[in-house]
């Protein structure tokens, strides 16, 4: 029978199955490797008795070969064997590995990589009953301590081990273990958790792991294992919440039969149940739950099921099915709670797809309320998040969504936010209520649309949207062609960077954030000079490729040409057509593009224009023929208006 072993997804549910008559804890351990964390939990692995022989065999094999300990068992190296293993495959966000003793059964989230460390802990691991918060005993509480344990109780985990590990390095000393447990405890009221344990532990020698250690005899809590075996959880926690069921995929293998397919967030669902699809909030009733294994009546938090409907409602992938009468709320407007979780700092009006249950949609930060200083509790102002930085934030979705506040479900109420050029995910967060105004403002549907305006106009509407570095060249291109649009009757407009900087954006400076709002701004404006029907000129360094993606998002497929103006730095400051990369040399501009702030080159624009091989005049010539191809000079495009 395999105990250990690393599982994902689906084997959860067959393990569970396995154990069905014991009970369950899953916890996750906080704390890096040089604290012992490997060591740890391979040892618990180890003393549960439940690896195989030919694991254990390796094990000792590999302990001579390239072990730490001189021969000896070297712990670590089980879970670096198993995770070697994982590397090879695909990427997967959170490894489990499972256990059992005679009294439980055990999963512990594992997280590989410290990046994906915060993440995990909130997105993966947000299920876990207890947390084991490893401390280096001669180091004692670290700034990392505070913060895991700050995300612990933000998290909701109430149950926590604070594990002092290395105590035979400090030589067992009862006056060590005494001055870090005060700390901790003292800590651990301030930010509310309330149920701590303090267990003095040695994961290389075992004391105080499985059976009380004779070395310290001064200490009268259990030995770790003990304390995981029996203590108290709320094993129903998801199941007396309301039924919850993102969902994953739609089913429709012919047209007799159409299900959808997930993991059931929280709650029970039984068949004749009544439903509402949300966000559109259309209701049914469950007519069958189907799994592999047959229909159920039941099912409850955790399963992996299809449920059918009694009636044809639309329902698609990323939508939530709630239990009628308890309904997720559906907003698109919130303040949450974010993590940081990337090099670069978080930028407020930048544009991060939200991932939050199986939806996925673009959430636009506006400026930060504050952030906490993990080490004071303190609240403190504060423009961006920075690295492992956790703050409250308002968050504004491109469309509503169904959730419930974290504090409520904390399955339907966590996200992450992923960037849209890289697709890493940088922050995560939970969010903590709808803003009323979210649902008091609506789009107006108008009866003039951007069709109608573009008849009256005779031709198409959109962005051309010129990018380069100071001196390349986007004014003199752009003036040119807006001249040539204009003799032919187009209507036009320019936006150019010197000069909305004096009107609009006269708030507005240089720094990263800055220039993230100010093309926030131009590309909302572009967007609704393109609704009225004009041909759009815009002349902006936009040095990010995230806001150029974003103003390329905000307007229909096929409205949007990006044009490249490129000059080579030293070419551009040669030119110095303002004298400001003079400037920047003597130290007196800040944040010049190409100088001290990046530009980032475009990967895929319409159009590409190297300055120093063609004229204005040609460029002009090369956007105009991409105008005709695209169809924005016609008055019909694609289907006739
Ligand atoms: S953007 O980066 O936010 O897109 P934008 O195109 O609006 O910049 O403004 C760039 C213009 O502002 C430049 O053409 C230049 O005349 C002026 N400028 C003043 N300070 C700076 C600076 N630090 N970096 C770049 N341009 C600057």
């Amino acid at each position: 029978m395999a105990h250990v072993s690393d599982l994902i997804g689906s084997d959860i549910e067959r393990y569970l199955k396995q154990h069905e008559t014991k009970s369950f804890l899953r916890f996750i351990t906080c704390g890096s490797v040089d604290d012992g964390k490997s060591t740890l939990i391979g040892r618990l692995l180890y003393e549960s008795k439940m690896l195989f022989e030919d694991q254990l065999a390796a094990l000792e094999a590999d302990s001579k070969k390239v072990g730490t300990r001189g021969g000896e068992m070297d712990y670590a190296l089980l879970l670096d064997g198993l995770a070697a293993e994982r590397e090879q495959g695909i990427t997967i966000d959170v490894a489990y590995r499972f256990f059992s003793t005679e009294r439980r059964k055990f999963i512990v989230a594992d997280t590989p990589g410290h990046e994906q460390y915060t993440r995990n802990m909130i997105t993966g691991a947000s299920t876990a009953d207890l947390a084991i918060i490893l401390i280096d005993a001669r180091k004692g509480m670290l700034q990392q301590t505070r913060r895991h344990s700050y995300l612990i109780s933000l998290i909701g985990i109430h149950n926590v081990v604070l594990a002092i590990n290395k105590m035979d390095l400090v030589d067992y000393s009862r006056e060590r273990f005494d001055e870090i447990s005060r700390d901790y405890r003292e800590f651990a009221d301030k930010i509310g958790l309330s149920h701590v344990t303090v267990i003095p532990v040695s994961g290389v020698n075992g004391d105080n792991m499985v059976e009380k250690s004779a070395k310290t005899p001064w200490y009268d809590g259990p030995a770790l294992m003990h304390h995981l075996e029996t203590v108290e959880i709320d094993e129903a926690r998801l199941q007396r919440q309301p039924f919850r069921f993102p969902v994953q995929w739609v089913n429709r293998p012919n047209l007799d039969f159409r299900g959808f397919a997930g993991t059931i967030a929280s709650g029970v669902v039984r068949v004749g149940d009544r439903i509402r699809v949300q966000p559109s909030g259309r209701e049914s009733t469950v007519a069958r739950i189907v799994t592999a294994d047959g229909d159920l009546d039941e099912a409850v938090a955790e399963q992996s099921v299809t449920l059918t409907l009694a009636d044809e409602v639309d329902v698609s992938r990323g939508d939530l099915v709630s239990a009628a009468d308890s309904p997720a709320q559906t907003a698109d407007q919130f303040d949450a709670t974010i993590v940081w979780m990337n090099d670069e700092p978080m930028l407020r009006g930048r544009s991060y797809l939200m991932k939050i249950g199986a939806r996925t949609v673009t959430a636009t930060v506006l400026p930060l309320k504050y952030k906490v200083n993990v080490n004071t509790l303190e609240h403190v102002p504060g423009e961006t998040l920075t690295l492992n930085e956790i703050g409250v934030a308002e968050l504004e979705l491109d469309r509503p969504i169904a959730f419930d506040p974290y504090e409520e479900n904390r399955e339907t109420g966590s996200f992450i936010l992923i960037d849209r050029m890289s697709n890493n995910t940088v922050g995560a967060g939970m969010l903590r209520f709808a803003l009323r105004r979210s649902s008091n403002i609506h789009w107006q549907t108008l009866e003039v649309d951007k069709r109608a305006r573009r008849v009256l106009n005779g031709h198409q509407s959109g962005v051309v949207w010129l990018t380069g570095i100071s001196g390349a060249g986007k004014s003199t291109i752009a003036n040119l062609l807006e001249k040539r649009l204009h003799a032919m009757g187009k209507r036009t407009y320019l936006l150019d960077g010197d000069n909305v900087r004096h009107g609009l954006n006269k708030d507005l400076g240089f720094t990263a954030e800055d220039r993230v709002e100010n093309i926030r701004r131009v590309a909302e404006v572009a967007k609704l000079m393109t609704d009225a029907g004009t041909i759009v000129i815009t002349a902006f360094i936009s040095p990010f490729r995230a806001e150029r993606a974003m103003a390329r998002d905000l307007v229909e497929a096929g409205e949007f040409i990006e044009v490249f103006v490129d000059a080579p730095l030293d070419v551009a400051e040669q030119r110095d057509p303002k004298g400001l990369y003079k400037k920047a040399r003597r130290g007196e501009l800040k944040n010049f593009t190409g100088i001290d702030s990046p530009y980032e080159s475009p990967e895929h624009p319409e159009i590409h224009v190297d300055t120093t091989k063609v004229s204005a005049e040609a460029a002009v010539e090369a956007i105009f023929d991409k105008l005709h191809t695209m169809g924005f000079l016609d008055v019909h495009r694609g289907a006739p208006l």
